[in-house]
């Protein structure tokens, strides 16, 4: 994605072209941006070709999941929504992980039936219900247990999961008890030890505790864990002084890691892989102004983008057609919802806007079209995937009648 001719372009097609096409706003995305990151990723940590699983709930787009799927990576799945949408991707059962800490009897008795690789179990109870269901249906049932390392991740609280005050997984002690109970069940095997502790992870730092607590634990037990999963969470950046998550630090005490212990890696990244791939193109449907500010009515709203209203996260946002000589004005860009939270930036010094001019909000590739919802009952958006000149409608723009 870039100016080409000073038009905001993606592969080969500028922004404004596809508006005329399909109208606004839109989500689309770049396979070639999406090709590169997974080549990258597997590159990374090729040295231990660790199963990838992509996570699912980061972009739920079907046709999406399908291209990925090319590339041999598997899926995390939090929900039987997500198990179905990763089968019919064309997803091998065998390389999809179950995380969640509120699987349904129904979610696991599902799973079971599909034959995924894993179903990590956040609970005794949740273990107790798997071994409940396994037995009834006189089948032997791969399991791992999350365990949670009181570690911070050092990123927005709203994402961090991996402290004790965080729901998810179990503690040490609890870990080890569960670790017994597997022993004597005959259903149960125990295969994985997996960890996720947050999203959106720039520093090494967390993750280097984060393996050194495993190992702790692992010494301590005398069990072989066929798989570590490791989660996901690594960042990207979204704006230009974001720092960077050091990849090869991050292998580096992997490989320190599976030294001592034989096991396969498993990563669930679902950012890293989609993220920067994803634009949503916006118009401007009026600019408005007050003694104290300028504001750039969209037509795309937190409904459509959720990112800033829920995290105040900010994402890098581009006028459609970059004009020179302009005067630079200060401008909050805003959606059309009744709430004031409603907002997805303000900019200073932005080239002069006028109404109809189209916007580009970046990097909404993860977290983007997934957390949307029908809000004022606004319709869902299209999702586009762009491939060189070649436009593929992935999904059709929502029709108010199926809202009505
Ligand atoms: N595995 C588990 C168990 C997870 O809970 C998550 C994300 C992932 C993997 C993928 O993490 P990633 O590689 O994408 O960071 N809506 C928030 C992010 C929530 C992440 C929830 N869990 C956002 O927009 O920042």
């Amino acid at each position: 994605m870039r100016y080409i001719n000073k038009k905001f372009t993606i592969e080969k097609i500028s922004i404004e072209n596809i508006a005329k096409k399909f109208g606004t706003p839109f989500y689309c995305y770049s396979y070639y941006q999406l090709k590169k990151n997974i080549i990258n990723f597997k590159s990374k940590f090729k040295s231990f070709s660790p199963l990838i699983c992509f996570a699912i709930k980061s972009n739920t787009n079907v046709n999406l999941i399908k291209e990925i799927k090319k590339f041999g990576l598997g899926a995390d799945v939090v929900s039987m929504g997500e198990l179905m949408i990763a089968l019919k991707a064309g997803i091998n059962p065998k390389k999809i992980v179950f995380s969640g800490v509120g699987k349904t009897s129904k979610e696991i008795s599902f799973a079971i039936d599909k034959n995924i690789l894993l179903i990590n179990a956040e609970s005794k109870s949740e273990i107790q219900e798997i071994h409940r269901i396994s037995k009834l249906k006189n089948k032997k049932i791969q399991i791992g247990i999350r365990l949670n390392p009181n570690t911070d991740a050092k990123t927005l609280k709203q994402i961090s999961t991996g402290k004790e005050e965080n729901k998810f997984g179990v503690n040490e002690k609890t870990f080890l008890e569960l670790i017994n109970y597997c022993k004597i069940s005959k259903n149960l095997q125990l295969k994985c030890l997996s960890v996720h502790i947050g999203s959106q992870i720039l520093d090494n730092k967390p993750y280097k505790k984060m393996l050194k607590i495993i190992d702790k634990i692992i010494d301590k037990v005398d069990h072989k864990f066929e798989f570590i999963d490791l989660g996901g969470g690594m960042g990207i950046s979204y704006n230009q002084k974001d720092k960077k998550l050091n990849y090869n630090e991050y292998c580096k005490e992997i490989k320190k890691f599976l030294k001592k212990h034989k096991s396969k890696i498993i990563f669930e990244p679902g950012r890293s892989i989609i993220g920067n791939t994803g634009v949503l193109v916006s118009k401007i449907i009026y600019i408005k102004k007050n003694k104290r500010k300028s504001f750039v009515i969209l037509d795309a709203a937190m409904n459509d983008f959720m990112r800033p209203a829920l995290y105040g996260a900010s994402h890098r946002t581009l006028p459609s057609e970059r004009k020179k000589n302009k005067s630079r004005k200060s401008y909050e860009f805003v959606g059309p919802i009744c709430e004031s939270t409603d907002k997805f930036i303000s900019l200073k010094n932005f080239q002069e806007l006028k109404e109809k001019d189209l916007i580009a909000i970046c990097d909404v590739g993860a977290y983007g079209m997934s957390l949307s919802s029908n809000y004022n009952m606004r319709p869902k958006l299209p999702e586009l995937l762009i491939k060189g000149s070649n436009i593929k409608v992935i999904r059709k723009r929502q029709k108010l009648k199926d809202l009505l």
